[in-house]
């Protein structure tokens, strides 16, 4: 909402910031009739109004009809002009349309006719008084004072017509032999005036007439033409207009068909600038008379190529004007594409902007959330390990407790209430589970991954057969517990100690540095650990060349799938989780330790001789990982060196170890687990095998073969190779 607030504003401003910020004045032109001088006046007006980008002209012409120019005023104003310009078809008739106008507070400008009412803004016109007098004079001198004069008037009402014929009047009374003969009533049409005047001439057929005035130029052709249709001798004829062009009154005077006329003022350009002042609110003069002149014969031609002149310049104006306007209207398209271009870039601009927001909020939201889902499985993590450990050093402890014959023998409230015990701490243990399990399940995968029954792995629950334990392990098999808890580590003792020789660490780094030392055969190792945890840990156990072949069990609480995903990308060869039941952590140890991979005949002997140990190890099962080509790598130096130096009968485990980098005890771990035989016996077994192939390959003595491998006693070699074969020396020749 904000956005598309904004998005307007700019738009607003944008709109406005390209119009002129001009007001546009609607001005009415009301027009008496229509006639070319009319047509002058308006073509002047438009022309001026071209100047000016605020002026909208709307123009009527009455046709001489009172009526029709009232309703026209009233139309005008109701369309809603700024201002009115009329020129009145008679003095009393639309005086009242004009008063209305002028009482509404709309400017009205009177022109060239006048009114009886005082209600108008300004008037501007020529002095009609004053031309019908210069006319007077003009004809008295024409005709030398003397002569019959015949007066033609304009529209009875009207006050141009009352006023020239007034100002006429005034000017013959100088002279007395000039008399007026007829004074007919036109109405400023060419038709009236050649009507009045055929009838006129039809009643005096013998009345000779000198001169005819008509009030206008159309009403004296008017006359002329009724005078022509008569016999009688072709009086002159004056007229008023004296209009330009193509049967204007100047040329009609060059023509000679009218002997004088006068230049009747249009003006349209003064009449608009007017209107503009008035509208503008500037000075302006409230009675404009507009002066002009006479047109004889003498200055006919010059005022016609006068006129000649403005209509060219006039259309050259015109002309400027469609083109201006035509590049106008191209600005003003242009002008709009931009607009809507603008606004378009800015509605892009904004609609990214807006994107970029939207994006950057959600990463923010996304990274908040997957910070707080790592904060929270992290404390779930932890509250876990904290509740899992004691609750294993209760189970536990109590499952073996039952166990023991005290209790097997004890009073039945004791077996029960131990029952209770056991089956609340299992409960608690569920509980424990199951509200770890929702919080988690909400955020990661933790509701598919961990058991209802059990935080125990599939893994170790697919493998609980205890009786796997009946095989039992050699003596000096040994395990390092490496847990910061004191009680975990000796509760896994407790369990532990009684089938294998235990070595403990309370953190990783111990740990390492033990299993260095010791070589166990195996490690149980926590995973939440200070200094150094249980995953680095395993690591650091997997890389090292002396412990990489042990077998490592992460023991944790840390019950996730993707925990024990972490647990076995670190090497780990199981994952328990806690709290564990101790037969599966047994039988598990059990597992790991027959199924480690036995790097059996080391030197191809033959397998028909009873083996000192019986290990039941299957390979196949086991995966030939990097370790288990390095543990190949370890062995095949190992071969080397014995190879190599076994005649040397002084060639003791420790000259191997040093050649190896290890220390005796080290040597004896490594080779032990990967091959289930002591580096001594490997030695043996290899000088017997060289002894069996020189042998069978050569014709040396038995005596000479035994110093050959390294024994320093050939009665010794015989007992060794008794033991080894199951023959003696001898049998072993082809
Ligand atoms: C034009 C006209 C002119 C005349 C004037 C008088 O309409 O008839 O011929 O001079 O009006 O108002």
């Amino acid at each position: 909402m904000r956005k598309h607030t904004l998005f307007i504003i700019i738009l607003l401003a944008i709109i406005s910031s390209c119009s002129t910020g001009e007001k546009k004045y609607r001005i009415g032109v009301s027009q008496c009739s229509d006639d070319i001088w009319r047509d002058k006046q308006n073509t002047e007006l438009k022309m001026a109004a071209y100047f000016h980008d605020n002026v909208d002209l709307k123009f009527a012409a009455a046709y001489d009809s009172d009526e029709r120019q009232i309703q026209q005023i009233d139309s005008l104003v109701n369309e809603g002009i700024d201002l009115l310009i009329v020129a009145p078809n008679q003095i009393a008739t639309i005086s009242p349309a004009i008063d209305r106008t002028f009482e509404k507070g709309i400017p009205v400008i009177v022109f060239e006719r006048k009114t009886n009412s005082r209600k108008y803004t300004a008037y501007m016109g020529a002095d009609n008084y004053e031309m019908g007098k210069i006319m007077g004079e003009y004809i008295a001198t024409r005709l030398q004072g003397k002569g019959k004069l015949m007066e033609v008037m304009g529209l009875k009402g009207s006050s141009p017509s009352i006023e020239r014929h007034n100002g006429f009047r005034d000017a013959l009374k100088d002279y007395p032999q000039l008399e007026v003969i007829a004074t007919l009533q036109g109405d400023w049409t060419e038709p009236t005036a050649y009507k009045q005047v055929k009838e006129w001439n039809l009643k005096h057929a013998d009345t000779n007439v000198d001169l005819v005035f008509g009030m206008n130029d159309r009403s004296a052709i008017g006359a002329r033409k009724a005078f022509r249709e008569t016999p009688k001798s072709l009086p002159l004829f004056c007229g008023i207009d004296g209009l330009p062009g193509e049967n204007g009154g100047i040329q009609q005077v060059r023509d000679s068909l009218l002997e004088a006329s006068y230049i009747y003022p249009t003006h349209g350009d003064q009449l608009l600038q007017l209107a503009l002042d008035i509208l503008d609110g500037k000075p302006y003069t409230k009675e404009t008379s507009l002066v002009s002149a006479l047109v004889t014969r003498d200055n006919a031609r010059v005022l016609q190529l006068e006129s000649e002149e403005v209509t060219r310049l006039s259309k050259n104006v015109e002309q400027l004007h469609l083109t201006a306007d035509s590049y106008l209207q191209q600005l003003a398209s242009q002008r709009l594409f931009t607009l809507f271009s603008i606004a378009f870039i800015i509605l892009l601009l904004m609609l990214a902007f807006a994107f970029y927001l939207y994006n950057r909020q959600k990463k923010r939201i996304l990274s908040e959330r997957q910070k707080l889902e790592r904060e929270q499985l992290n404390f779930y993590t932890q509250v876990s390990h904290e509740l899992r450990t004691p609750l294993t050093l209760i189970e536990g402890p109590l499952t073996q407790l039952a166990e023991t014959e005290d209790l097997q023998n004890a009073s039945k409230e004791t077996t029960n209430m131990l029952a209770i015990v056991r089956r609340n701490t299992h409960q608690l243990t569920q509980l424990i589970n199951k509200m770890l399990e929702v919080q988690v399940g909400g955020i990661q995968e933790a509701s598919n991954n961990i058991t209802n029954d059990s935080f125990v792995t599939k893994e170790i629950s697919t493998e609980s057969a205890p009786n796997i334990l009946e095989t039992g392990q050699p003596q000096d098999t040994s395990v390092l517990i490496v847990d910061d808890n004191n009680d975990i580590r000796e509760y896994l003792r407790t369990i532990l100690q009684e089938k294998y020789q235990v070595f403990e660490a309370e953190d990783g780094q111990k740990g390492l540095v033990l299993a260095q030392e010791q070589v166990p055969d195996i490690i149980i190792s926590d995973v939440m650990m200070p200094v150094m945890n249980g995953l680095e840990f395993c690591q650091n156990i997997k890389m090292n060349e002396i412990t990489s072949h042990i077998p490592v069990i992460l023991l944790t609480a840390r019950a996730l799938n993707s925990h024990q995903i972490e647990g076995y990308k670190s090497g780990a060869d199981a994952y328990i989780t806690k709290p564990f039941q101790p037969d599966l952590l047994l039988a598990r140890i059990g597992n790991l330790l027959r199924n480690r991979h036995l790097l059996k005949d080391l030197w191809g002997t033959s397998s028909n001789a009873p083996k000192k140990e019986d290990k039941t190890a299957t390979t196949e099962n086991t995966p030939l990982s990097s370790e288990g080509t390095r543990e190949n790598a370890f062995i095949s130096r190992f071969k080397k060196v014995v190879e190599e130096r076994m005649t040397d009968s002084e060639l003791s485990v420790e000259t191997i170890g040093s050649e190896l980098g290890l220390s005796r005890v080290q040597l004896y771990r490594k080779v032990k687990a990967l091959t289930g035989s002591s580096p001594v016996d490997l030695l043996r077994k290899a000088r017997l095998n060289k002894a069996q192939q020189l042998l069978q390959t050569t014709d040396l003595s038995v005596s000479e073969i035994a110093y050959q491998v390294g024994f320093t006693s050939p009665s010794y070699f015989t007992k060794c190779y008794k033991d080894e074969y199951g023959k003696v020396p001898g049998e072993s020749r082809k």
